[in-house]
């Protein structure tokens, strides 16, 4: 159910948005519980996309499932991933993950080419930490081996 609605909205989020550069897409939850909660915002200027998490806490456990939902505009069977993390305007973690590779795709959406809409629900294959108090803004970036852009996102976490 939860997957539907995300892709609903997903579908239904406005095509284009080119004609206005200074509108912004609107902020989603990603997930929200108790202490812990996930905002995120699009900063793609072309494109909207759906994401949630479904186990949403502090104590994060091993491979948390997410559904991830978007419409392709580039060929993905390359994608890698940087996150940046800032808290308190300073940048304390940066790094580059290999999502797909050629020889190594390690999710089944891997391959799949522009126009195409995927919808992942899944894990994520990640390992457990505890998320420390504070606010966070964490910067996505999904592009492919050109450096096209495939989903920008800036997201805020609260833990309180
Ligand atoms: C995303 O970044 C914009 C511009 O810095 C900011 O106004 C917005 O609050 C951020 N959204 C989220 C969900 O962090």
């Amino acid at each position: 159910m939860k997957g539907v609605l995300l892709l609903c909205t997903l579908l239904l989020a406005p095509c284009g948005g080119g004609s206005d550069p200074g509108a912004a897409w609107p902020t989603h939850m990603a997930c929200r519980n108790g202490d812990l909660q996930v905002f995120y915002q699009s900063c793609d200027p072309l494109q909207d996309f759906g994401f949630s998490i479904d186990q949403c806490s502090r104590q994060v456990r091993p491979n948390v499932n997410i559904r991830f939902g978007i419409i392709l505009r580039q060929d993905i069977s390359h994608l890698f991933l940087d996150v940046t993390l800032v808290s308190k305007g300073v940048t304390i973690l940066s790094y580059s993950y290999p999502i797909c590779e050629e020889d190594l795709p390690k999710f089944s959406f891997c391959g799949r080419r522009k126009g195409e809409q995927i919808y992942y629900a899944g894990p994520i294959g990640n390992s457990e930490f505890d998320i420390p108090q504070g606010k966070y803004e964490i910067l996505l970036e999904l592009y492919n081996e050109h450096r096209s852009i495939v989903a920008c996102a800036n997201a805020t976490v609260l833990c309180s």
